[in-house]
């Protein structure tokens, strides 16, 4: 049979990776595939940086179009990553009627209806292996593997970068900056390391599993966002010793009212496994009606783990190039006529637990004052720590967990706290999840 013929874009840390992979493991993949793969043309923006070393007879050009316009690439591997000249890059691959992999979260969560749309008019496959939570085959996993459940949730640690700084604080006392460096310098980072620490990256690919799930639109906009830039060390260390792991958790589930679909800093029972996910790891819990809940664990970052996945997409489209599109399996898991559109669940209609931390005035009455409020909004608390103050202090630090309420009453019952003399500065709220069978 034929070789497939690939043209690479951006010849990054990934890209590096993914055009090194596929020339030292040449033999192993070829047995999988069925026939030889190789890369006949790649692009990148700095071409005086040339081709990693083992691979400098790629032909390479500063000019991604040229890629995507090459009549002899049968496959556009898309890794630069953000939005555009991605989609652009991706729809003229597509009108050329090449087949797509990309890596690329940010592309999918927010064109991906209409890059899909149009693959599917052009009869080529776009697959996304490594757009979420890197070498974790978690899109496979919930597309084909789980494909007799109906999802009810999904959990997931699905920023690599957001963890590893958690971690690090939480093991070493280490400052958020310093750490955000070192993920940086580690190739685990964002190009804009905003999307990593407030929660873009997390909300993209939330979007992403979202939609695989549930049979719904993509839908990034709806996604509830918060990152970590507000979790500070001092939660962390009450967290620890309540029994709890703070953890950035991107959150879909599906109810009678909708969907919801958030993304923010979750207390986590330590004794739950994905509290136990440490470092750059990625982990997504997924709570099936037949299977239960389900693990799937990783690195979610790094050039080689992300190259993984790549690599194992371009596998099956080199599988699939001979099958008929109607008979693939669909892009967002779903027949593209089932793809229905379902409520989504505002923040303020979730329901969770919280957990609390204030700065009061260390005198009596004052908690008194906190309980009614809390009780007049039906909120049940479940313990309650207070710190005792430094010796001639006048203020004590108080920490609440409570039993699961609406947010929109937590956020009256907040309001009317910190409107009470007796409490000081910004009250901080951390959602609460079990992450129980149900
Ligand atoms: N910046 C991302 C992360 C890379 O840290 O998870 C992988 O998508």
């Amino acid at each position: 049979m034929k070789p497939v013929k690939l043209g690479l874009i951006g010849v990054g840390t990934v890209g590096a990776s993914t055009a090194l992979g596929l020339k030292n493991n040449a033999v192993e993949i070829a047995r999988r595939a069925g026939r030889d793969i190789e890369i006949v043309q790649a692009s990148r923006r700095n071409i005086e940086q040339g081709m990693p070393a083992g691979c400098e007879n790629i032909a390479l050009t500063s000019d991604p179009f040229e890629v995507v316009d090459n009549p002899e690439v049968d496959v556009v591997i898309e890794l630069i990553g953000g939005y555009e000249p991605a989609r652009d890059l991706v729809l003229r691959a597509i009108e050329n009627g090449k087949h797509v992999v990309t890596a690329n979260k940010a592309l999918i969560a927010l064109h991906g209806n209409e890059i899909f749309a149009a693959a599917q008019a052009r009869g080529v496959n776009v697959v996304f292996e490594a757009a979420v939570a890197g070498g974790i085959p978690i899109i496979k996993s919930i597309r084909e593997g789980l494909s007799a459940n109906l999802i009810e949730w999904l959990a997931g640690i699905i920023n690599g970068t957001g963890n590893f700084i958690l971690t690090e604080m939480r093991d070493k006392g280490r400052d958020f900056d310093d750490v955000l460096r070192e993920a940086q310098a580690l190739g685990y980072a964002e190009a804009d390391p905003t999307f990593d620490v407030e929660g873009i990256d997390a909300a993209h690919k939330l979007c992403i599993l979202a939609s695989l799930a549930f049979g719904i639109p993509l839908q990034f906009d709806a996604v509830y966002t918060e990152g970590i830039s507000a979790v500070s060390t001092e939660d962390v260390v009450y967290a620890n010793q309540l029994g709890y792991r703070i953890k950035h958790l991107g959150i879909a589930r599906r109810s009678e009212k909708g969907v919801e679909m958030r993304v923010h800093p979750t207390l986590i029972p330590e004794k739950r496994l994905i509290a136990n996910v440490d470092g750059v790891m990625n982990a997504v819990l997924v709570k099936g009606d037949k299977l239960g809940p389900s693990l799937y664990y990783g690195a979610g970052a790094g050039a080689d783990p992300t190259a993984s996945a790549v690599i194992a997409d371009i596998i099956d489209v080199a599988r699939s190039i001979t099958t008929d599109p109607q008979n693939r399996v669909p892009h967002l898991a779903f027949q593209p006529d089932q793809i229905v559109e379902l409520p989504i669940v505002g923040i303020e209609e979730v329901t969770t637990a919280y957990y609390i931390r204030m700065q009061v005035d260390d005198k009596p009455g004052v908690m008194a004052d906190i309980t009614r409020i809390m009780g007049e909004r039906e909120i049940s608390i479940e313990a309650i720590l207070q710190k005792e103050p430094e010796a001639g202090a006048t203020q004590a630090t108080i920490i609440m967990l409570t039993q699961k309420i609406c947010e929109k009453q937590m956020n009256e019952a907040l309001a009317g706290i910190g409107g009470l003399d007796s409490v000081h500065g910004e009250i901080h709220r951390i959602r609460v999840e079990t992450l129980d069978a149900d």
